[in-house]
């Protein structure tokens, strides 16, 4: 691919062109600002575990291995019945956006309803912090649509970026944003800052959030639910994927204790907290900074929040989302919403 000044490359996907956006939000600069806050914070940004094409690698073997939309056969479906639902009313020229796309395997699912539906989406915008995953979700979707993909490979705190990018296009168009898999991961305030910035009115919004699987909203309840979907986290893939990171940044295993995963509760809303202790004090090279890390620190290395169905539903309403439609799995561990505001 052949890259111009303005941090845009342009390229050849199965003889189709395709133009990749860089943002600025993905300079070594501000991924290192952005780490360094987290740091302080005794956190790791959550977008560093997907950067390098080898941990984008291991994150794919974590989903093939233990994501059940791929063995259970109900969480596919799930998101195929929202699709056909949305793809039934989409008669309007669109175009999909796909939030941290990951491998792109919803959009290319939604965007197959929609071409059978004969409303086939124009535009796909793939946007992910990797540019590995953009690539691989750009071909996914290829196949469904009317013009060629493109890919923005931004950090999604930097959103007003992207839809500064995207005003400058055709504003008429209806935007579909796509934001799977995001929700565990984002501090509610942070997701709620991404949605605002970039849905307007006349924009659809498809998002899912994976649950804490009860059957009655209690607190008992919800804590043994999160206890029991522990599993799908503590295992030999994440536990690989998510020490990665030390390896790519040359800490040595001797500093870093290993992983312990464990449920956390935050305003309400538990998680699966997977933390990590320094064994020894040791300075974090981070460009030319360095930061200390002290004996006996805690870093929570991932988090991934389990909201209650009914939770995450009064949630949208309250911030100005209307829901058009949902669907939950049989074991209530997943569900995706259809949104605007
Ligand atoms: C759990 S995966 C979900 C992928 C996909 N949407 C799915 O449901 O299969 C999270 C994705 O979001 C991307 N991501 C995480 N944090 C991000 C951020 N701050 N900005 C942009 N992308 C981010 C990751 O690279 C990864 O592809």
């Amino acid at each position: 691919m052949d890259r111009n000044d303005n941090g845009v490359r342009f390229g050849i996907l199965k003889r189709d062109p395709v133009m990749i956006s860089y943002s600025s939000s993905r300079s070594p600069e501000a991924t290192l600002r952005k780490q360094i806050s987290c740091l302080k914070k005794g956190g790791i940004d959550p977008s560093l575990h997907y950067r390098s094409p080898n941990q984008s690698k291991a994150w794919k073997e974590v989903f093939q291995a233990h994501c059940p939309v791929l063995s259970d056969p109900s969480f596919r479906q799930i998101y195929q019945n929202l699709f056909s639902r949305f793809a039934q009313e989409s008669m309007q020229k669109s175009h999909l956006i796909g939030l941290g796309c990951g491998t792109g395997i919803k959009e290319q699912w939604l965007a197959r309803s929609m071409k059978r539906m004969g409303a086939p989406i124009d535009r796909f915008t793939a946007v992910d912090v990797s540019e590995r995953l953009c690539q691989i979700s750009m071909k996914r979707v290829l196949p469904y649509l009317v013009e060629s993909p493109q890919a923005w490979v931004i950090d999604l705190e930097a959103a007003d970026e992207l839809r500064k990018a995207l005003d400058q296009g055709d504003r008429t168009e209806r935007r579909i944003y796509t934001f799977f898999g995001l929700v565990p991961n984002l501090a509610p305030v942070t997701v709620l800052r991404i949605l605002k910035t970039l849905l307007r009115p006349q924009d659809q919004l498809l998002i899912s959030a994976n649950l804490a699987p009860v059957r009655k909203e209690t607190e008992a309840e919800e804590e043994r639910a999160v206890k029991r979907i522990l599993p799908q986290y503590r295992n030999r893939e994440t536990k690989q994927w998510l020490s990665m990171l030390f390896q790519e940044q040359g800490i040595s295993r001797k500093m870093i204790s290993s992983l312990k995963f464990e449920i956390g509760k935050e305003r309400e809303l538990r998680s699966v907290v997977v933390r990590a202790a320094v064994l020894a004090d040791f300075e974090w090279e981070l460009g030319s900074k360095k930061i200390s890390m002290k004996k006996g620190n805690r870093l929570t290395v991932f988090q991934s929040r389990r909201w209650t169905p009914l939770r995450f539903e009064r949630w949208l309403k309250r911030n100005g989302f209307t829901v058009r439609g949902v669907e939950m799995t049989s074991n209530r561990e997943e569900g995706v919403w259809w949104a605007e505001r």
